[in-house]
């Protein structure tokens, strides 16, 4: 695709990047390195690249035959509340060499992108943005946000009624028992809205199988917890770092992730990271915004919210199929009308929700709620209220009697998260 050049300025060209093509992937790394102020690449850190993105469509913008943008994507899957999956397209990789920035090369790439993946059958697109303001225009919406945590470890008692069952933790290589680990994440991705498929590369690629420089890193430590009947169901990667004041110890523990299928093992996780002896706090990123630890506190205040930021940015390719495929609370009728001026998305749908799941179908009726396409990816996994997107302008209901009700009905009983980096 080729689209018209402005006037005096040379054509922008996109154009499949082959992994397999070691001058192509070296040149395509460079550009990249660059725009993400990362180290020049070198044969092996090219070699590792290949082998984390094999399978995946790379994508380069070309000027005069030089690679100046990027983007990648690659097939996954969402969870929509309820369990329910859809197929989505991954975006990641998105860089202009600072030399080329603002000539329209990202919503070249972009453009192309989505309506492949749209082609493709992909539900959705999805994204982790690196500036707020970039990916609205595409009609990406943020769809989970994730919290940090700051835990006082000498404060943090265990309450008595917190969930405990008897299961046993053992400390493990995360390579070695990669297996185990995306077993358990399999299991609570599955159930909980807004989190990815992993794959067998992102398995590598994180836990160090892969050498990369973003891995957990020799330092971390990996516990995997079973529960009573001896199956995987938590584990948690942190990396200490060891730090004294005199003859006193202000050691601290960073989580990079603690996953667990049930209470009792979110709470036995958290413990042993709060009980590691030198350690005085402990710091956890990409939280749930729902967080148990606080509630399984004797001293709730042991652990200071200490931000909150937008995580996974959803853009809806078809709207009927995310419509259909998420849980709803309670029955309801509800006539939304999108708007999406890049196209897919947009029209006007009778939602019914009841027992037996949802219908959607197209309707000529008036709306009850207008709203852009990006503000729907806010309420798709029940993150953001719609009384709250109502209040900021966001989007329009009939009444606030129809307000109150798609409130209800798109509410969800868990906050939306993804830990899933790519
Ligand atoms: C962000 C980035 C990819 C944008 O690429 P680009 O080719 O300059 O973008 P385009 O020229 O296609 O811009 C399209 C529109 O987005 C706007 N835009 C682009 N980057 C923006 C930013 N960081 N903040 C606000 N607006 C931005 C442009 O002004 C333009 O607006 P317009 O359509 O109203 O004219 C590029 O600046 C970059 O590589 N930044 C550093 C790496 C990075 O942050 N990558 C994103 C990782 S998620």
């Amino acid at each position: 695709m080729t689209p018209p050049s402005r006037t005096g300025s040379p054509a922008i060209e996109v154009v499949d990047v082959d992994v397999e093509d070691t001058d192509a992937l070296t040149r395509w790394s460079e550009m990249l390195g660059t725009a993400f102020m990362e180290d020049r690449p070198d044969p092996t850190s090219v070699a590792h690249r290949r082998e984390r993105l094999r399978g995946q469509r790379l994508r380069a913008g070309a000027v005069e035959g030089r690679l100046v943008a990027s983007l990648r994507s690659f097939d996954t899957e969402l969870t929509l509340p309820g369990g329910r999956l859809v197929g989505a397209n991954a975006v990641s990789s998105v860089a202009v060499l600072p030399t080329h920035r603002r000539r329209g090369l990202l919503s070249a790439l972009m453009r192309t992108d989505l309506r492949q993946a749209r082609e493709r059958g992909a539900a959705v697109s999805v994204l982790i943005a690196s500036e707020a303001p970039i990916y609205g225009r595409y009609g990406f919406g943020a769809a989970t946000e994730c919290a940090s945590w700051t835990v006082d470890a000498d404060r943090a008692r265990f309450r008595g009624d917190a969930p405990r069952d008897g299961g046993a933790l053992e400390l493990v290589d995360a390579r070695e028992a990669r297996a185990d680990l995306a077993a358990v994440h399999d299991r609570v991705r599955r159930r909980r809205a807004g989190e990815l498929l992993r794959d067998e590369q992102w398995w590598n690629h994180t836990t160090g199988v892969v050498p990369n420089p973003r891995a957990w890193g020799p330092r971390s430590r990996t516990v995997l917890r079973r529960g009573p009947d001896g199956v995987a169901d938590g584990y948690c990667t942190y990396t200490p770092a060891e730090s004294w004041q005199g003859r006193v110890s202000r050691s601290t523990l960073t989580v990079h992730e603690l996953s667990a299928t049930t209470p009792a093992a979110t709470r036995a996780l958290w413990e042993y990271c709060t009980s590691v002896d030198w350690v005085r706090s402990v710091r956890a990123e990409d939280r749930p915004v729902d967080e148990l630890l606080p509630w399984l506190l004797e001293d709730p205040r042991a652990a200071q919210r200490s931000g909150q930021d937008d995580f996974l940015w959803v853009r809806i390719l078809d709207t009927a199929a995310v419509l259909r495929a998420r849980s709803y609370r309670g029955a309801a009728r509800l006539v939304l009308r999108v708007h999406d001026d890049a196209g897919p998305a947009a029209g006007t749908v009778a939602l019914e929700t009841g027992a037996g799941g949802a219908e959607v179908a197209p309707t000529d009726a008036a709306p009850d709620v207008e709203l852009t396409v990006d503000a729907l990816a806010a309420l798709l996994l029940g993150g953001t209220s719609a009384t709250t997107l109502a209040r900021a302008g966001r989007l329009q209901a009939r009444d606030e009697a129809v307000l109150a009700r798609a409130a209800d009905v798109l509410g969800t009983g868990e906050a939306p998260w993804c830990a899933t980096s790519f």
